[in-house]
């Protein structure tokens, strides 16, 4: 059963919308995607994985019968709202929040999600389909860094999500049950492109010129320490916080190099360990972008891909 469930989730649903999508493509509108409600369990793992709080705004694009906006706001005081096509959902979502005495948190918009501002978010959820996904995924990606994107189901292709749990799901297709995959992301900054560092070392302030290539979250670098280039060993992005590290020689002795701290438009602030045989000092350090490359991949090329 969980097999054919599988099957039904991964080969035959996309199948059937993709027929719906392709008639739809045809008449120049919108794809469509199915209303299938996402099962409470995973409605609350969803939550949990998203990190949602009272201090969140979150909107549920397709919102179906509210309950994802609706749990938010009556577990954790959340405000935001859902989007949906239809009325017949809409006007559901509207007795639901008002069934959970949570209208002053949360309201129902009948809209297309393509033709949403999302900029209020700092959460985002949703149930749609792959491609609908892959058509999102540019808008997706200029959102504020740090905003959570979470979907049941359906991936980003070779956005590679930061967290993914697969669940028993057993009241998922009308009680049919099945299981249920939940995937976060979180909106990366984007830092391509070359930066020049400033920090002191031993008491005198050096500059060194720090290039990152990115692919969404994944970042990797070479460091320009007087003249040399050096590898950056580990690099991290989550959000607008980074961490990255690299050994290099300064003032004739070798200095291994580990900084944190947090990018915001070209400029970078954190703090960094230094160590080395003759020091160990904890220093502030700044960046500002000197030349600024494309982040992986440029945005519209998706959209002419997806439709
Ligand atoms: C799979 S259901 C998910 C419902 C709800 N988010 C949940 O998880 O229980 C998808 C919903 O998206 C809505 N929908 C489909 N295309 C849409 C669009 N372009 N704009 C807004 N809503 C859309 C459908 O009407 C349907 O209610």
């Amino acid at each position: 059963m969980q097999r054919l469930m599988r099957v039904v989730k991964a080969v035959l649903l996309p199948l059937a919308v993709a027929a719906v999508m392709t008639a739809v493509h045809a008449a120049d509108v919108r794809p469509s995607v199915p209303y299938v409600p996402t099962p409470q369990a995973v409605v609350d793992r969803m939550l949990a994985m998203g990190r949602v709080t009272a201090q969140d705004y979150l909107i549920d694009l397709g919102s179906g019968d509210g309950r994802i906006v609706v749990t938010a706001a009556k577990k954790f005081g959340t405000r935001g709202f859902g989007v949906d096509l239809n009325p017949v959902r809409i006007s559901e979502a509207n007795d639901n929040a008002r069934r959970s005495n949570v209208t002053d948190k949360v309201a129902f918009y009948q809209r297309d999600l393509f033709e949403t501002d999302l900029s209020q978010a700092t959460v985002i959820t949703m149930y749609l389909l792959p491609r609908v996904n892959l058509a999102l995924r540019p808008i997706l990606l200029e959102l504020k860094p740090g905003t959570r994107l979470v979907s049941h189901d359906f991936d980003m292709g070779d956005w590679k999500a930061d967290e993914s749990v697969r669940m028993d799901a057993a009241d998922k297709f009308s009680g049919a049950g099945g299981d249920s995959d939940v995937y976060l992301w979180i909106v990366p900054a984007r830092i391509a492109g070359v930066w020049r560092v400033q920090l002191p070392v031993s008491g005198k302030l050096q500059a060194y010129e720090v290039t990152f290539e990115q692919q969404y979250q994944q970042i990797s670098g070479v460091a320009r320490v007087n003249g040399r280039a050096v590898k950056i060993e580990v690099a991290k992005l989550r959000g607008d916080e980074l961490t990255f590290s690299f050994v290099a020689e300064v003032n004739g002795a070798t200095v291994k190099h580990e900084f944190s701290g947090r990018a915001s438009g070209n400029e970078m602030t954190g703090q960094a360990s230094l160590s080395g045989s003759l020091m160990a000092a904890r220093v502030e350090w700044t960046a500002e972008r000197a030349a600024r490359t494309a982040a992986i991949p440029p945005a519209a090329a998706y959209r002419e891909m997806v439709y």
